[in-house]
């Protein structure tokens, strides 16, 4: 009996007889050799037989492979230079575990709308899940990150009484005696007050914004990884987004070469990407976007395209900070050299990818958080907690908020967020 091994194993196994089971990705017969691609998810081999080497049943069957069959195929792993592992597989026994039949996604091109409708067979394609090894470098070097710099995971809420950024895109569901519940655009609030008992803490989950935009950078269910740290102000907080985003590309780029090569990125430009980051005050970027030959407009939220026009200046990502408090959220900490400004920051990626993080000091006085709270025609009820903490031992605290699939676009260099992530949800998708 052969021994069952992976893809990726097969270079320490030349010259033995192995089986592999997986799908195939494509097949081509000749007259007297035949080929196929097998892919396991660990990797991609190439299947070879030929005619005059094998039982005409395996010849037979072997021919009439198609693709996305899953199969196990046994055969002498060979050294081959011009295959990209290295080897290729002899062919001796091929099993068909599934047929497959038509297949919907051919080599050919398809629609974008189509490829979505089957996304659940469009994951196994090789760029499709180049971008998912990305996206988990890109989550494991946020976790490995915060843990080594003492950073505790602390799990918030999805169902929620309080609003967390916006009333504009909130999704509401019934809860029981309570009335409304909504799915959290945010946790953190709730980080807020972990923060007061262990200092930096993160939490890192779905959230979810009801958004009718149907931009290329809007999802109404995304992951979000919030840090919140007591004791930073906001010049902390960009040190830290600064210092992170340098270690999640690092990341990628020494251990998703193979995947990034595949999506055909130019890792030169990622590679620019070490500290320290441009920082721009709001106010001078709106001049510097002016002079770049925009019509922005002071007191007004950047768009999309002034964000790319301004991130398009500089060779690295760009820290925007101190925004009018009246284009950002209630909870942010107001500029005590210029109360009309907020101490907060985004962080805009370079190349048109636009903002990847928000992030802010957070208002620590009781009496300016309940004006602002008022100001923003918020109930006070369900902030009843959030108070406390301003009760209850006051701290100079903040943090931020990293959009994964945003951040896995860019350094895909993907042009939609919708492709980072498995399942998109969109305001015009639900299905699969
Ligand atoms: O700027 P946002 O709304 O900030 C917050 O939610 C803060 N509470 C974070 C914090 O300070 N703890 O969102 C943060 C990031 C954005 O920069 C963006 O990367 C991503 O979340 N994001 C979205 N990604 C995909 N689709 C959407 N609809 C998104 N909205 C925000
Ligand atoms: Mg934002």
């Amino acid at each position: 009996m052969a021994e069952t091994r992976i893809i990726r194993e097969l270079p320490s196994h030349i010259g033995d007889t192995v089986t592999v089971r997986g799908w195939i990705m494509k097949s081509r017969s000749g007259g007297k050799i035949s080929f196929a691609v097998l892919r396991d998810g660990s990797g991609y081999v190439q299947c070879v037989v030929s005619k005059a080497d094998v039982p005409k049943g395996v010849w037979t069957d072997f021919g009439g492979l198609t693709q996305e069959m899953s199969v196990a195929v046994t055969g002498e792993v060979r050294e081959d230079a011009r295959s990209p592992g290295g080897v290729e597989l002899g062919v001796t026994a091929v099993d068909v575990i599934g047929s497959s039949t038509d297949y919907p996604i051919t080599p050919k091109a398809h629609g974008t709308s189509f490829l979505f409708e089957h996304r659940h067979l469009w994951l196994r394609s090789r760029k499709q899940a180049a971008i998912m090894r990305v996206r988990n470098e890109v989550v494991q070097a946020i976790r490995d990150y915060l843990y080594d710099n003492e950073f505790v995971l602390v799990d918030t809420p999805i169902l929620t009484g309080s609003i967390g950024e916006s009333a504009g895109t909130l999704f509401e569901t019934d809860y029981f005696d309570f009335g409304t519940a909504y799915l959290a655009q945010t946790g953190q609030l709730y980080l807020e007050a972990a923060a007061a008992a262990l200092g930096k803490v993160y939490c890192f989950g779905p959230t979810f914004r009801a958004e009718k935009s149907k931009t290329r950078r809007h999802l109404a269910e995304f992951w979000m990884m919030e840090p919140e740290m007591a004791w930073y102000d906001s010049v902390d907080n960009m040190r830290l987004q600064e210092s992170l985003i340098a270690y999640i590309v690092e990341r990628c780029l020494e251990r998703r070469v193979g995947e990034l090569q595949e999506l055909e990125r130019d890792v030169a430009l990622l590679e620019r990407v070490t500290p320290p980051f441009h920082r721009i005050s709001y106010t001078d970027a709106i001049v510097k976007l002016r002079e770049l030959g925009t019509d922005a407009v002071w007191g007004a939220d950047l768009g999309a395209d002034e964000e790319t026009v301004l991130a398009n200046a500089y060779d690295k990502p760009l820290f925007v900070y101190d925004y009018p408090k009246s284009v950002r959220a209630f909870y942010m900490k107001e500029n005590p050299e210029n109360t009309d400004l907020v101490l907060n920051n985004d962080l805009l990626a370079p190349e048109g990818y636009g903002e990847i993080i928000g992030g802010s000091q957070r208002e620590d006085d009781l009496d300016r958080l309940l004006t602002r709270i008022r100001e923003n025609d918020l109930p006070e009820e369900p902030y009843a907690w959030y108070l406390d903490l301003r009760r209850y031992g006051t701290f100079v605290h903040s943090g931020f908020g990293l959009g994964i699939e945003r951040t896995v676009a860019w350094i895909c260099g993907i042009p939609h967020i919708r492709e980072a992530i498995a399942f998109p949800r969109m305001m015009t998708r639900l299905y699969p």
